[in-house]
């Protein structure tokens, strides 16, 4: 059997970034695989964060699952502090992690910064609650960005050393599932910054829940260089888009490949279908497409966030069906590493 497991904090805004990056793979996918979505909240108090607010972004991730074309009747939508195996799981695998592994992991000196002695262990132990999250439920594939591929291999390697200590062959290794092209979108703003909830300028991102007038007008506002659109000589002999020039003009290519993302093209392609058109005609043509995918979502969310009673019902529902998973698993747990359940 063919499990995906994945998860996306409650923190901030969900913008075009998540939703081209993750959120639209994990739609794909439900075709191919079991799927089990989880909003990670334990996660997100790694850092302090305000109840209120997390408890209105934990309905609204969901709210955009929904609107995205996620189905929460086929598949499993939750918040993960609704499953009690996740933090369980997570304690025996903090007794198989060594340090030494922990140290190595990039994202963690990254955010906690300069001021280490400060950071909780909750982010230093971030990375083996990601793994019990997907080994709760033997995920067999695990669609992940770039930034937490490090932390997919420490989930291989928690498992492996689980499975060695103990003899048993009991944790299946998850597999990573990357998603190639376009999947970094970069600001608006500022074509050499990715797209980010934090950027103080919300017109260098486009929010899930912007409407189409929204939509339109950062587009339209979107920086662009005073030149048209590159052609067939920002295209190398194999057909795809010379590095240098993307290297020279980050915003024009972070436009062109928000359109082939929207389009499901490669950014070549569109590279040879508007060879050297202006960007004002570009930019129309982008608006439309933007429009209409992200303006229909947009509105499908705000009616389902006007309604939480229905958005916490759908997690409950999907709670009661991850536990019916992940409780027996980590029963086993419990009786391979010792623990008595008289
Ligand atoms: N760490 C992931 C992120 O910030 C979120 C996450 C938590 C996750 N648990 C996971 C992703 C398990 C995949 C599988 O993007």
């Amino acid at each position: 059997m063919r499990r995906i497991f994945s998860g996306v904090q409650p923190t901030g805004n969900l913008h075009l970034g998540n939703y081209l990056g993750a959120i639209r793979n994990w739609v794909k996918l439900q075709g191919d695989y079991d799927c089990l979505y989880c909003i990670v909240d334990q996660h997100a108090i790694t850092v302090r964060q305000d109840p209120k607010e997390l408890r209105a972004q934990t309905r609204e991730v969901a709210a955009a699952f929904l609107a995205a074309g996620i189905d929460a009747g086929r598949h499993i939508v939750f918040n993960q502090s609704q499953v009690p195996a996740h933090a369980q799981l997570a304690w025996v695998l903090n007794c198989v992690a060594r340090l030494g592994w922990l140290n190595r992991m990039t994202q963690f000196k990254e955010k906690a910064g300069k001021d280490r002695e400060n950071a909780s262990i909750g982010l230093y132990a971030y990375p083996v609650l990601m793994a019990a999250d997907i080994l709760a439920y033997k995920a067999t594939h695990v669609p992940v960005g770039e930034d937490q591929k490090q932390h997919l291999e420490l989930a291989r390697d928690i498992a492996q050393k689980f499975n060695n200590d103990y003899g048993v062959d009991f944790f299946p290794l998850p597999e990573p599932l990357i998603f190639g092209a376009a999947t970094r979108v970069m600001s608006l703003r500022d074509g050499r910054k990715k797209m980010s909830k934090s950027d103080a300028s919300d017109m260098s991102r486009i929010n899930m829940t912007d409407d189409a007038d929204a939509v339109a007008l950062k587009i339209r506002k979107a920086k662009t260089d005073p030149l048209p659109l590159p052609g067939p000589e920002a295209l190398r002999p194999d057909g795809t888009v010379d590095p240098a020039d993307e290297e020279r003009r980050p915003e024009a290519y972070n436009l062109i490949g928000i359109y082939a993302a929207l389009a499901d093209k490669t950014p070549a392609a569109v590279v040879a279908e508007f060879a050297g058109a202006e960007f004002s005609l570009f930019k129309k043509v982008l608006t439309d497409l933007a429009v209409a995918t992200l303006g229909a979502m947009g509105a499908e969310m705000s009616r389902l966030m006007a309604d939480p009673g229905y958005i916490d019902s759908v997690l409950r529902q999907g709670a009661l069906r991850a536990r019916a998973i992940a409780a027996p698993t980590m029963a086993e747990v419990e009786d391979i590493v010792g623990f008595l359940r008289p």
